[in-house]
């Protein structure tokens, strides 16, 4: 749709044009160009051509030595891929690039202010520096492979540099998200037993500088009381002197990047030939329990895994510029900024700020001037987008081929805006769903071959197979639009390895409930079991209803109430800490939480306040809650259980449905009545 036909359609006539289950095709433009268009593909990645349909994504990658077995299933369910092969992600993201993209962009830098200069990195640069920054890490840390190295670094050029850095030596990097807090920097510390934790001075959000050394500070001593010794921070500066009196620097302790590197200047390090099987990155996600789980992902399975799907699902050539608006600092971002799109030597995006600030219009600016042609972002980045600024799009000249929409369910009405006024009917929309654990997307549509259709997320990617079971192991019938517990029936190479330093739980927590066979090497008695209820409609694609376990998603991330309500029982007043989730217009859903206090004690502002400002300290604000309830008492069983179900009506507005089974059923209205 040209830009003057798509400033003509108002939001009523696409109201009008869209109906629920309306399919919507590819263009013949987007056909013509598309990376994957052969149907074939489907047959060749059949289950009786598993596991070596696989060779096809690993064959887009090079390999200093070819494996010899390509799925190795000796210890279900800790499947092995590609063994015996020898590879490097540094190498297959930068190196084998240089001949022919040379002075391509590599990454493109978009600092928040929009009066500081855009930063193109192109591969040639990105060599030099990665290098650079490998040649300190081995010199001046003295890591080795299979060392861990803790982040905690914002959305800058420096996060990938650094993450290739690491790639390069075989160093198994940990990035924690930057808005998370000192303390849950500190808890991923410890559990990875990193001693060299990685940061920035400080970093833009939506117009405030901020200072993010001093979580740094916060993390060194949290872990040391967990008897964990952090030996060095490495910071970037980027605002020299703003910090300087906040934050001194411990001698001896913290270094300023910059400065160490002006001693590495041209250092160049050969990458490691790591086999296949050693782990590239830990990223911490939350699960049922109060501790976060380090899923732990490999070299040569995982950086296949993401090169075929970039290539096949993202569309990416290397003539693309593509733009992921994900944080580095999630699993979206390391797949879907840094491996992927570079391991296919795209142009990559590296945004440090907001959609909407300072205004709806941003993202398209960028996209105008960069331009951007593939574009990926959240369902509640669009919603924000649109509510902000529903006209915005069309007033720039951007043109997308493909965009995406990962991390939680869209609605119809906001794919359509997505389709109609941000793609301008141009471009082609997967939904990808698909989750930490998984190092790549798991279902979607694949663009040139599957009609859209809003809200569902599509058939399983070539190569993956799902299956519904119900809650006794029953397998739901295929296409029969029942809701179950959506598993994977086959392993597949972007599938994490373990839980660091937990493996039982790793069995328990994924296997355990569909394992058809404990003592089985078959991987077909090992389902994979996602966690979240789905159905499968007649024409084969899945739709993801949410989460089935005590895990929310707020704005497409995950966070345990777990964490949460412990975070809330550290306050000395609070006797019981209940987390649901609450429907957010703009994130999705949102954690309303529930406290009781100690017999005695009278609710009040101030201990309201204690709780959340405890949250953040021990999360971060992204686990804010929307509303901290003092309640007299919790709705409970008679066997003293907190129906965790009934706050959720009360917080929705909805009904608490039967509660004849409480002992103090008299409490719920109590409950409706508190205004907060
Ligand atoms: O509930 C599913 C939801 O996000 C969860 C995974 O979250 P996380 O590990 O943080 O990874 C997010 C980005 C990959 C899933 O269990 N989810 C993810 N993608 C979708 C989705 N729900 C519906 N549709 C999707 N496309």
């Amino acid at each position: 749709m040209s830009q003057e036909r798509a400033a003509d359609v108002s939001e009523a006539e696409i109201a009008v044009h869209w109906q629920e289950e309306d399919y919507v095709k590819p263009s013949e433009k987007f056909i013509a160009q598309a990376n994957l268009t052969d149907r074939t593909v489907l047959e060749r990645f059949s289950l009786d051509n598993f596991p070596d349909c696989f060779k096809e994504h690993a064959d887009l990658l090079d390999w200093y030595r070819p494996w010899d077995t390509t799925l190795d299933t000796s210890k279900p369910p800790f499947w092995r891929w590609f063994v015996g092969g020898k590879i490097n992600a540094s190498y297959n993201c930068i190196d084998r690039h240089l001949a022919k993209h040379r002075n391509k962009t590599a990454i493109h830098f978009v600092p928040e202010a929009e009066q500081e200069a855009i930063q193109h990195v192109t591969y040639q640069e990105l060599y030099v520096r990665v290098n650079e920054v490998a040649a300190l890490l081995r010199d001046f840390c003295g890591l080795k492979r299979g060392d861990r190295v803790t982040l905690h670094m914002p959305m800058v050029a420096e996060l990938p540099i650094t993450m290739l850095a690491c790639a390069r030596l075989g160093v198994i990097h940990s990035q924690v998200f930057s808005g998370f807090s000192g303390k849950a920097t500190a808890d991923r510390i410890v559990d990875a037993e990193s001693q060299v934790l990685i940061t920035m001075d400080g970093y833009y959000r939506g117009g405030q500088l901020l200072d993010h050394k001093q979580k740094a500070d916060v993390a060194v001593r949290e872990a040391k009381k967990e008897g964990l010794s952090v030996d060095k921070v490495l910071v970037w500066q980027r605002h020299p002197g703003k910090y300087s009196s906040a934050t001194p620097l411990v001698k001896g302790r913290d270094f300023i990047m910059n400065e160490v590197l002006s001693g590495y200047r041209r250092r160049t390090i050969d990458p490691v030939e790591m086999p296949a099987e050693d782990p590239l990155f830990l990223m911490y996600t939350s699960g049922t329990t109060g501790k976060p789980k380090g899923c732990q992902h490999s070299t040569g399975g995982y950086l296949s895994y993401v090169a075929g799907t970039s290539k096949y699902i993202q569309d990416i050539h290397p003539e693309d510029v593509y733009w992921c608006m994900a944080d580095i600092g999630w699993i979206t971002g390391h797949s879907y900024i840094v491996y992927g799109p570079l391991a296919l030597a795209a142009s990559s995006v590296v945004f440090e700020g907001l959609p909407t600030y300072p205004d709806a219009g941003r993202p398209w600016r960028i996209a105008e001037e960069l331009g951007v042609n593939i574009f990926h972002t959240s369902p509640t980045a669009i919603r924000a987008l649109r509510r902000a600024g529903p006209d915005e799009p069309r007033k720039y000249d951007h043109h997308f081929k493909h965009m995406t929409t990962v991390g939680e369910p869209i609605e119809p009405a906001v794919w359509r805006w997505y389709y109609d006024v941000v793609g301008k009917g141009e471009a082609v929309i997967v939904d990808t769903w698909w989750q930490t654990e998984n190092g790549g997307f798991l279902c979607s549509t694949i663009p040139a071959l599957h009609p859209m259709k809003p809200g569902s997320a599509g058939p399983g990617l070539p190569g993956i197979h799902p299956i519904i079971y119900d809650e006794v192991g029953n397998e739901i019938p295929p296409r029969s639009g029942r809701a179950g517990n959506i598993c994977i029936q086959n392993p597949w190479p972007g599938g994490f390895q373990t839980i660091w330093r937990d493996p039982d739980r790793f069995v328990e927590q994924y296997y355990a409930r569909y394992c058809k066979d404990r003592g089985s090497h078959d991987w077909r008695d090992w389902p994979y079991m996602a966690g979240d209820g789905a159905l499968q409609a007649a024409d084969g694609y899945y739709r993801i209803l949410g989460r089935i376990d005590d895990v929310i998603n707020v704005a497409g991330h995950r966070l345990g109430t777990k964490e949460i309500e412990s975070a809330s029982l550290l306050i000395e007043e609070v006797a019981e800490a209940a987390v649901v989730p609450a429907r957010d217009e703009i994130k999705g859903t949102v954690p309303d939480l529930y406290v009781s206090l100690k017999p005695g004690l009278a609710a009040s502002g101030a201990i309201r306040k204690r709780v959340e400002d405890s949250v953040i300290r021990e999360i971060g604000p992204i686990a804010r809650p929307r509303r901290v309830v003092i309640v007299p008492d919790m709705p409970k069983t008679r066997s003293g259980k907190i129906m965790r179900r009934v706050l959720r009506a009360i917080s929705n507005d909805e009904d608490a449905g039967d509660i004849s089974t409480l002992a103090n059923p008299e409490v719920v209205d109590e409950i409706r009545k508190i205004k907060v």
